[in-house]
């Protein structure tokens, strides 16, 4: 018999990721979609950053960033990744283990269309992740790139989603005395039955 109850219940991990992020966005004060995003390099060292996660699918999770970008460069040449959602509020932490592929079509359009003139132009002007020699060039970047997209600009080619397809999801909560719950989803690979596990904490 499972003991799998009351916030860690349900049949489908990504229904209860949504019903963990939809509480945290009624007690955390900033970006409860923020998520610790992992990458390696070459090396296999780790590298670690926040990002917005801006999409819950079926069976998927969904950032925007420039692919040009050390994490750009990193998830295309691994094909991996790997993120953490902490919520303070909410002592609860959620853990993502991956493979990764580029969402460049009509959702990252739209994704993109959604955003602010300004941050539409600013992805036009930030090379990311590369050396800046000052504050003043990257403004004049945005005042040539305003003047050469104008008010409709479109989506960079050099700037999209990546959908992180889990083998591994884990949900954490803490517990009194440190005696936290874990329950640890794994798969296969992207669409084959999730095996779940609880971990001692
Ligand atoms: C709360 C928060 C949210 C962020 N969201 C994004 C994001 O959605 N996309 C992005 O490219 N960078 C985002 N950043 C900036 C990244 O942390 C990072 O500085 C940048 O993407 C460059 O990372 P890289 O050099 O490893 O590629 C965010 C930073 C913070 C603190």
């Amino acid at each position: 018999m499972s003991d799998r109850t009351g916030i860690f219940a349900g049949d489908d991990p990504f229904e209860i990721v949504r019903s963990w992020l939809s509480e945290a966005e009624t007690t955390e004060t900033n970006d409860p979609n923020a998520i610790a995003l992992a990458s390696v390099d070459e090396d296999g060292l780790p590298n670690a950053r926040m990002v917005l996660l801006k999409d819950i699918e079926a069976d998927a999770f969904v950032f925007y960033t420039n692919y040009g970008s050390t994490k750009g460069r990193e998830l295309t040449a691994s094909g991996k990744a790997a993120f953490v959602m902490h919520w303070k509020s909410l002592r609860r932490q959620v853990r993502v283990r991956g493979l990764v592929e580029r969402e460049e079509g009509p959702q990252a359009d739209a994704y993109y269309r959604s955003r602010s003139l300004k941050s539409r132009l600013g992805a036009w002007a930030s090379d990311q992740s590369q050396p800046l020699d000052s504050r003043t060039t990257l403004m004049a970047e945005v005042a040539r790139v305003t003047a050469k997209h104008g008010t409709a600009p479109a989506r960079p080619p050099f700037w999209g989603g990546f959908r992180i397809r889990p083998v591994e999801i884990e949900f954490w909560a803490d517990g009194a005395f440190r005696l936290h719950d874990r329950f640890r989803w794994t798969r296969a690979g992207p669409g084959a039955d999730w095996q779940i596990a609880r971990l001692n904490p």
